[in-house]
């Protein structure tokens, strides 16, 4: 199993007793920094004890790396407007509606630029990518410090949602010694299938790990995917090859740079190889099919292995799920399992062809009223 990115598994939660709570400054936090917090507190964010200062977002801007030369590539933010606040000071954030609370040690209060910032984390300034928008909505200023996580709420979807303390407990009991992580925003078609199915033929286990958490308009909602990925597995799956668990953070939609950053978190999960398919984590046309593979070059010292996989389709010639690698058959003759076209099916209350999308998979999605974020 690989050591945690930047070798040790942080853990940030408070051991002391706490006392005189209510004389400590307080900073209200949303969902998104909550999430970011307790991923910090619970090593899937490691070597990151904290929000990040300036010298390593300058990094990471420009290097995709922290200060310390460790490869890292979405910025991990605190933004706040709060008033009389210094380097030094110690400030208790909360999230009331998601019961968490932690304590902060500030040890620099900054700005930074956020056009840079949009250019150079999602290669563009239009505000109409969601990522880019996330960026403009946030407060000028920003916290950087490390965190100790106090207390937190149990959440909807928390029988699902282990750490990577316990997946590298439970990967050991599986005696599973080569594992790879399967990151997901959906509910699986034949392509998802495949590729994990390709990918898992190599290696001892699959960790499909989807992740729950803010999404954009008219992506799935959580339970839809948690619920129809338990109906791909019940019927598709030998149980001792794959676990499935939730990962609580927001979709970037950063493409090839976020495809670096879901590795670094399924690393610190205990996964020794990563599947990187089309477009991977990307939003409109944004990025190209295949930038998500190119950005793992610049990253021999990851300590992850990408599994790189051309788009899958279903070939009518061949009679099997192939990719532009194994079929030599024209276009005419392939369904792409787009999940647009397959969103759009769903949407007018049809199942989607079985080439497309397993019966038992989108009947569960058709058993929810609203399956979809609006
Ligand atoms: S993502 O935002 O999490 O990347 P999605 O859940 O659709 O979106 O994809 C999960 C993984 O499957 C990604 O690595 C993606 O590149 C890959 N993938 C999705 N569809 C295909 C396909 N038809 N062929 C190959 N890989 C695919």
């Amino acid at each position: 199993m690989p050591r945690a990115h930047g070798n040790k598994l942080i853990s940030r939660h408070l051991k002391k007793e706490l006392q005189n709570l209510n004389e400590i400054t307080k900073i209200k936090i949303n969902t998104n920094v909550s999430e970011d917090l307790l991923n910090i507190a619970n090593g899937v964010f490691s070597p990151l004890k904290g929000f990040l200062c300036y010298n390593d977002l300058e990094n990471v801007v420009k290097e995709k790396r922290l200060e310390s030369d460790t490869p890292w590539t979405i910025p991990i933010l605190l933004d706040s407007d709060k008033k009389d606040l210094s380097e030094g000071d110690t400030v208790l954030l909360e999230d009331k509606e998601n019961g968490v609370r932690a304590l902060l040690d500030i040890e620099e209060i900054y700005t930074y630029d956020k056009k840079t910032l949009s250019q150079e984390i999602y290669r563009t300034q239009d505000v109409k990518h969601p990522g880019v928008a996330n960026i403009y909505k946030m407060r000028q200023k920003f916290i950087g410090g490390k965190i100790s996580l106090i207390d937190y709420k149990s959440r909807e979807f928390d029988d699902y949602n282990l750490s990577p303390k316990e997946t590298r407990f439970l990967f050991k009991e599986k005696g599973w010694k080569d594992i790879v992580a399967f990151q997901t925003r959906n509910p699986p078609h034949m392509g998802h299938e495949y590729v994990q199915k390709t990918a898992l033929t190599f290696v001892d286990g699959i960790f499909i790990n989807p992740i729950i958490g803010k999404k954009k308009t008219g992506d799935f909602r959580d339970e839809v995917i948690l619920k129809s990925y338990e109906a791909l597995m019940k019927n598709y799956y030998l149980k001792e090859r794959a676990v499935m668990s939730i990962l609580r953070t927001s979709m970037k939609y950063a493409g090839p740079r976020e495809a670096i950053h879901h590795a670094i978190m399924r690393k610190n999960y205990g996964c020794t190889h990563f599947i990187v398919g089309r477009d991977h984590a990307g939003v409109s046309n944004y990025y190209g099919p295949y930038d998500a593979h190119d950005i793992f070059s610049e990253f021999p010292d990851l300590g992850i292995i990408p599994i790189f996989f051309r788009s899958f389709s279903k070939c009518s010639k061949c009679g099997s799920v192939v990719n532009d690698k194994i079929c030599p058959h024209d276009q005419e003759y392939h369904i792409n399992f787009s999940g647009k076209k397959i969103r759009e099916i769903l949407r007018n209350g049809e199942i989607p062809s079985e080439d497309m999308m397993r019966k038992e998979v989108s009947e569960m999605i058709l058993k929810f009223e609203k399956p979809f974020v609006e």
